[in-house]
C-alpha cells in the first residue's frame, strides 16, 4: 500500500504551536500576514518579520511532538515493512514529524529551524533567533515560503501523488493552494481521499471519507486501522 499523506497546523496544534485560521486565537487573526509573510513585508521592516519567526522559533523548540505525530511515525515504519510506502508531505515548518521519528517528511513550505540567504539561497540549519544583520555574506531569511512564493519540492510530490493508493489529509483547513489542490488531483486519478480533521474543511466535499476529532485521537485510531487491514 502506498499512502499519501498532507498534514497542516491542525495535527500540531495540540503541541501548542496553533493554527492559523478557525476560532479562537488563530494566529491570522493575531497577526497581518501581509506584514509578517511576504516578501514585501521582509522588504520593508525585516525587523519586524524576524520578531515574528523568532517567536515562533522559541515556541517550536518548547514544544513536543503529540500522539499523531507519533502515530504517523509508526504508519511509516510499518508500511516499510511490509513493502509499502508513506509520504508524508506537510505544509507545517515545525519539526515535530521528524522529532516523533518520521524519517521522511516533504516540508512544501519551508523549516523554521533554517535560514536562507536572501540572495545566493544557500540553507543552514538555525536554532537561534535571526537579526536584520544576520548574514552569510547577505541577508538572511527564515527558510519558510511567504505568500505570493512557489512551495517547495512540487515536482517530487506530484510524482509521489502519482503512485499513491490512498490520499489523506490531517489538520489542514483547505484553503491554501496548491496544497488544497492536492486532494482534486488524487481524485483525479481514482485514489480514495480521507479527510481526518477538527472539523470539516473547506473542501471537504472533495472526500470520500472523513473523520472528525482532535489529531491526537483520530489519528491513532485511524492508523491502528490501515494497520489491520
Ligand atoms: N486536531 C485536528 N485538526 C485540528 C485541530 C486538532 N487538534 N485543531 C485545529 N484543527 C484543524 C482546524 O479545524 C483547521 O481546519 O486544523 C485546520 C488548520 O487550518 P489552518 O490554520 O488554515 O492551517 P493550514 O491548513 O495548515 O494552513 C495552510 O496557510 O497560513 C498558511 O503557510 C501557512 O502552511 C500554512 C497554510
Amino acid at each position: 500500500m502506498n499512502v499519501f499523506i498532507l498534514t497542516g497546523a491542525g495535527v500540531s496544534a495540540e503541541s501548542g504551536l496553533g493554527v492559523f485560521r478557525g476560532p479562537g486565537a488563530a494566529m491570522w487573526k493575531r497577526y497581518d500576514p501581509m506584514q509578517l509573510a511576504t516578501p514585501e513585508a521582509f522588504a520593508r521592516n525585516p525587523a519586524l518579520v524576524h520578531d515574528f519567526y523568532n517567536m515562533r522559533r522559541r515556541n517550536l523548540i518548547a514544544a513536543s511532538p503529540n500522539a499523531a505525530h507519533v502515530a504517523l511515525a509508526r504508519l511509516e515504519a510499518q508500511l516499510a515493512r511490509r513493502c509499502g510506502a508513506l509520504t508524508l508531505v506537510t505544509q507545517n515548518v515545525d519539526d515535530l514529524h521528524e522529532r516523533a521519528g518520521s524519517r521522511r517528511v516533504i516540508h512544501m513550505h519551508g523549516e523554521l529551524l533554517k535560514a536562507r540567504c536572501a540572495s545566493c539561497g544557500a540553507v543552514s540549519d538555525r536554532r537561534d533567533d535571526l537579526a536584520v544583520d544576520s548574514r552569510c555574506g547577505c541577508a538572511l531569511r527564515p527558510h519558510v515560503v511567504w505568500f505570493g512564493e512557489t512551495p517547495l519540492d512540487l515536482d517530487e510530490i506530484f510524482a509521489a501523488l502519482e503512485a499513491a493508493d490512498l490520499f489523506v489529509a490531517i489538520g489542514t483547513s483547505g484553503a491554501v493552494y496548491p496544497a488544497a489542490g492536492l486532494v482534486r488531483a488524487a481524485r483525479g486519478r481514482g485514489v480514495r481521499c480521507c479527510e481526518l480533521n477538527l472539523e470539516a474543511s473547506d473542501n471537504a466535499a472533495e472526500f470520500d471519507d472523513r473523520r472528525y476529532g482532535p489529531a491526537s485521537e483520530i489519528v491513532p485510531s485511524w492508523v491502528e486501522e490501515i494497520l489491520a487491514k
